[in-house]
């Protein structure tokens, strides 16, 4: 285990033992504007969103040059590429003829064919080459696709939606979490899926369900709760969090040296990305739960993606270990939190006035005071 895991490991075992966790001073009252205001809304849907770069996936998918994935990021779909010449690049996935996609799920290939003419575009970008060329015109019409800014700092693909996010943003997005991303080799890590989940409630909504263990023993009583507990340690990176949470008997590996403690924290330690893109490292396996706000204002869209560590090359077995935890923390997320922060979203539509976060609910606390600051 390196000296970061081990620091949080020993973080958790005290806070199991003395039964103190990083609670906040005192309780914080939310007004429901926060989840209601049609204006704020549209202002955090500009900046928070379509201005900030996004974290859509693990850059060891496009390790390979001729490698391809796609995703929608704010209903902008995205394809990013590593052509024959290993340059990462990100592009509207949208061709120059009309718009239709020139890309679809992942893969590897020399050319990107679009589905509706037939047109072909290298994974630069360029135009390749299209049925009935002598049809159009040779002059200086943008066939190409449009770039997008795109890095792979810390093995983690982060985007921007459209030109005007620049490349900086996006190299630099990731660097105040460095110092707790080092300890993981995301790189490794090879997708199993993205589940795509329309949801009705506000994307606040969706965020908070990962950021307080109070509601393990209650909401997940019989899923999560049994090999859970609800102490925690949190910590701030600049605009991103780090928050852990240990396995229950944590506090036995005291008793043992620390040099036979396991490779990885035994626990789950959810790294959240501003605005509320969850970047989860468990200890064989990953998923990213990415929330945006939806087509009005009470309902968001998640993208939830599984990956497994593919340290030692292919290992079909580690996958499909993988795809069970992917598929298990998918249906509980799904069936018990997403379901739980529909009914909140309801009851903000039958005019509920405030929210209330307790000592014990820091990550809400703090996050809710972060998008308020951050907001111009
Ligand atoms: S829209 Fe792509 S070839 Fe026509
Ligand atoms: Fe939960």
């Amino acid at each position: 285990m390196n000296e970061n895991s081990k620091n949080i490991t020993l973080r958790l075992i005290n806070a199991v033992k003395n039964q103190q966790s990083d609670n906040s001073p005192d309780t914080m009252i939310e007004a429901a504007r926060s989840y209601t205001d049609p204006s704020l809304w549209l202002k955090e849907q500009q900046q928070f969103f379509i201005d900030t770069p996004q974290l859509v996936g693990f850059a060891g998918e496009i390790e390979s040059p001729g490698s391809f994935i796609t995703a929608t990021v704010m209903n902008t779909p995205v394809v990013i590429t590593r052509a024959e010449d290993g340059i990462l690049r990100a592009f509207i996935n949208a061709c120059a003829h009309r718009g239709a996609r020139v890309a679809e799920g992942c893969g590897t290939r020399k050319r990107l064919n679009c589905m509706f003419h037939g047109w072909s575009y290298g994974l630069d970008g360029k135009l390749a080459g299209r049925p009935k060329n002598e049809c159009f015109a040779s002059d200086n019409a943008q066939t190409n696709l449009i770039a997008l800014p795109v890095s792979d700092n810390h093995g983690l693909l982060v985007v921007g939606c459209h030109p005007g996010v620049s490349q900086a943003q996006v190299d630099t997005f990731l660097d105040p979490l460095a110092p707790a991303l080092q300890d993981f080799n995301f790189r490794a890590m090879r997708s199993i899926e993205t589940r795509k989940l329309d949801v009705n409630a506000h994307w606040k909504l969706v965020v908070n369900l990962s950021h307080e263990s109070y509601h393990f023993s209650v909401l997940h009583r019989d899923s999560l709760s049994p090999f859970m507990t609800d102490h925690f340690v949190m910590d701030s990176y600049g605009i991103h969090t780090r928050w852990a949470f240990p396995m229950k008997g944590i506090e036995q590996l005291a008793d043992k040296p620390e040099n036979e403690w396991p490779r990885h924290l035994p626990g789950i330690i959810n790294h959240t990305l501003f605005p509320g893109t969850l970047l989860i490292a468990n200890p064989q396996d990953a998923q990213i739960i990415r929330a945006e706000p939806g087509k009005t204002i009470d309902s968001s869209v998640v993208y939830y993606t599984g990956a497994y560590y593919n340290e030692d090359g292919f290992d079909e077995e580690k996958r499909i270990e993988a795809k069970k935890a992917y598929d298990f923390g998918g249906d509980i997320f799904a069936s018990e939190d997403l379901a739980a922060a529909e009914q909140c979203q309801q009851a903000l539509n039958a005019g509920l006035s405030q929210m209330i976060f307790g000592k014990n609910e820091p990550v809400l606390q703090y996050w809710h005071n972060l998008w308020k600051q951050q907001l111009r």
